[in-house]
């Protein structure tokens, strides 16, 4: 199959790229590589993925509608996973504008592509972050998700609007996915893991909102890329009407699907400092801080409807995948 998979110099993009690369498809990785954090970092995943014969990459900016329509008339991919997204809760606050560009523009080009391309099967990134502070735990896909806490949130829930208007309109096959604190090597320098690492190496105080009083369904990265993976091949169909009447507000009759994927077990925020001790070696020195605005105190994946749509649960628990973050972080950055 000819795929397209957005945000490839990403940490997530990345890591499905090398995943799929030798399987005998052909691959087209695009990304603007925007300096939100570490463009060097960027540039060495694209490195580490330059051995691989069967996969190109394009520096090309999703908002830019011309570029995005040219390069699916070009291309005319089989399938598309859309990843590339201007990331993280807390910068939504300073930059509201990154936000609409990359996940709102950016989304409805994919989308506009996909429709014109004949695209077989659309999967994009969704959030945990969509479920905003609910009560209610697990956080299912039949969950109410109204109520966003974050411009970033509300994105992400526009993407699953929008994903579900083509679906209906234009029979595109789409699945989203509400990745839930994705963390492992390559890992994003702006998320917990990495601060955490970075201080408890550095001696430097690392910070812990809400006063560790947090718990976050951490996933470690290859369960996440196998996820994507096999939900590739599950192509969601158009339903009877008769679906929509008896099912929860995540069905309808556009071939549209729509999962959560986390490990399916939450962490809480103190324990994940202590895994990070334990790889390294180190003691942390927390300072506790309040919550911050926009983000939530607790996620948790009900993962049932993946494990029954693909067959696959989580299988790295969060002191293994800390270990493996440290093991890679260590080596990386030589320290
Ligand atoms: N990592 C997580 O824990 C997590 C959790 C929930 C959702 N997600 C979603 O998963 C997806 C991948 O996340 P990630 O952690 O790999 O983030 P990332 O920031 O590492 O990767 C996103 C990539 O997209 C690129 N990009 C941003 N805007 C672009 C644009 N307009 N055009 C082209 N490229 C653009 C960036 O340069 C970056 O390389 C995102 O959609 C994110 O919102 C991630």
């Amino acid at each position: 199959m000819k795929l397209l998979i957005t945000g490839i110099a990403g940490f997530i993009g990345h890591a499905v790229a090398k995943r799929l690369a030798g399987q005998g498809h052909e691959i087209v990785g695009i990304d603007n590589l925007n300096d939100y954090y570490d463009v060097a970092l960027k540039q060495a995943r694209l490195d580490d993925l330059a051995d691989c014969q069967d996969v190109r990459f394009e520096r090309l900016d999703l908002a830019e509608r011309a570029a995005v329509a040219g390069l699916f008339e070009a291309e005319g991919f089989d399938r598309v996973i859309h990843l590339a997204a201007q990331a993280g809760v807390r910068y939504s606050l300073e930059n509201p504008h990154a936000y609409a560009d990359a996940n709102l523009v950016g989304h409805l080009n994919v989308l506009e592509g996909c429709r014109h391309g004949r695209v077989g099967h659309l999967v994009y990134a969704s959030s945990s972050s969509v479920y905003g502070a609910n009560d209610k735990v697990p956080f299912a896909t039949s969950d109410n998700v109204d109520h966003p806490i974050s411009l970033y949130a509300a994105t992400k829930k526009a993407n699953e609007l929008m994903a579900h208007t083509y679906s209906h309109l234009y029979d595109l096959p789409t699945t989203g996915l509400r990745f839930f604190t994705v963390y492992g090597p390559w890992g994003r320098p702006d998320m917990a893991m990495f601060k955490f690492t970075r201080a408890v190496l550095a001696g430097e105080p690392l910070p812990v909102f809400n006063h560790g009083d947090m718990s976050r369904d951490f996933t470690y990265i290859d369960d996440i890329v196998e996820g994507i993976v096999r939900i590739l091949d599950v192509v969601p169909e158009r339903r009877p009407r008769a679906a929509v009447e008896a099912g929860s507000p995540d069905t309808g009759t556009a071939p549209y699907a729509l999962y959560n994927i986390g490990h399916g077990s939450p962490v809480a925020l103190m324990d994940f400092v202590r895994a990070v001790e334990n790889a390294t070696g180190r003691e942390a020195v927390c300072d506790f801080q309040p919550m911050q605005p926009g983000d939530v105190p607790r996620t948790w994946a009900d993962t049932e409807a993946l494990f029954e749509a693909t067959g696959y649960r989580p299988r790295i628990g969060v002191e293994e995948g800390v270990h493996r973050f440290v093991e890679w972080y260590r080596e990386y950055y030589k320290v």
